[in-house]
């Protein structure tokens, strides 16, 4: 069941948006070679705590930390660490706020100093693809035109579209329906209505779209090795079009 929300509801959860917004921001002026993704965590466990939020991940089917530091070939779901970020990395961070009861849910990935044409192409296209899906985000259109948007570009700039983890419907739950894949055909799929709250959040690749998952139970990597990279808002579906609840420059 697709849980509708109200105005009130949708404001409650844009303030957890501008938070989590203001994190990312903060966590963008963190990143350098040297840095350490435990440090990032720790500053979101500090900045939330401030402010009267929750890191909704920790805990979260037993997930132990704040934050999903993904470096490099790792897709999501990456542990933060002590090992140094260094140049030429991309990392992704991906949390999910909780405030007064209502949640956000944002990832982004970040460039390590000087990075590759190959991996700032591959961050361009993942970026520019998320927009595209939103766009797509309006009464009247079906998941499948999200889904179909994402994919068409990301293909047309040689990129893989992970099928393993997806978008979904999001409010006092984290995961609620619908499922917002990052590929199919368009014209397909639930029906977008006024009211609706979800995530759209590509992890595109350098390489095939095929995962694989570590020791730990968690970390999700490429199957060949090669770099991935991923970006998340959430947004509601309004009559005005798709109100991003998470977007960094307003
Ligand atoms: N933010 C992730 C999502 O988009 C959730 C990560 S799973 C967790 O659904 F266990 F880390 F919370
Ligand atoms: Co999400």
């Amino acid at each position: 069941m697709i849980i509708i929300k109200t105005k009130e509801q949708i404001d409650a959860m844009n303030e957890a948006g501008k938070l989590l917004a203001e994190c990312h921001r903060r966590i963008a002026g963190m990143i350098k070679p040297g840095v350490t993704t435990t440090e990032i965590d720790q500053f979101v466990e500090k900045f939330l705590a401030e402010r009267g939020a929750h890191p909704e991940q920790k805990g979260y089917n037993g997930y132990p930390y704040a934050t999903c530091a993904s470096v490099n070939d790792v897709i999501c779901h990456g542990f933060p660490s002590d090992v140094p970020l260094k140049d030429g990395d991309i990392v992704t961070i991906d949390m999910v706020v909780k405030l007064n009861g209502w949640l956000a849910d944002s990832a982004w990935s970040y460039a390590v100093g000087n990075i590759s044409e190959e991996a700032q192409h591959l961050l361009d296209v993942t970026k520019k693809a998320l927009y595209l899906g939103i766009e797509q985000a309006v009464i009247g259109n079906r998941i499948g035109d999200i889904s179909n948007a994402i994919q068409t570009f990301a293909e047309s700039e040689n990129l893989s579209v992970v099928r393993d983890f997806i978008g979904h419907g999001i409010g006092e739950d984290m995961h609620e329906e619908p499922q917002v894949p990052h590929y199919g055909p368009p014209h397909r799929g639930t029906r977008l209505k006024e009211g609706m709250v979800i995530t759209i959040e590509p992890m595109l690749n350098l390489g095939s779209y095929g995962t694989k998952i570590d020791a730990d139970g968690w970390t999700a990597r490429t199957i060949d090795g090669k770099l991935s990279a991923q970006y998340e808002h959430t947004l509601a579906i309004t009559k005005d079009g798709p109100l991003v609840l998470t977007e960094q420059n307003v």
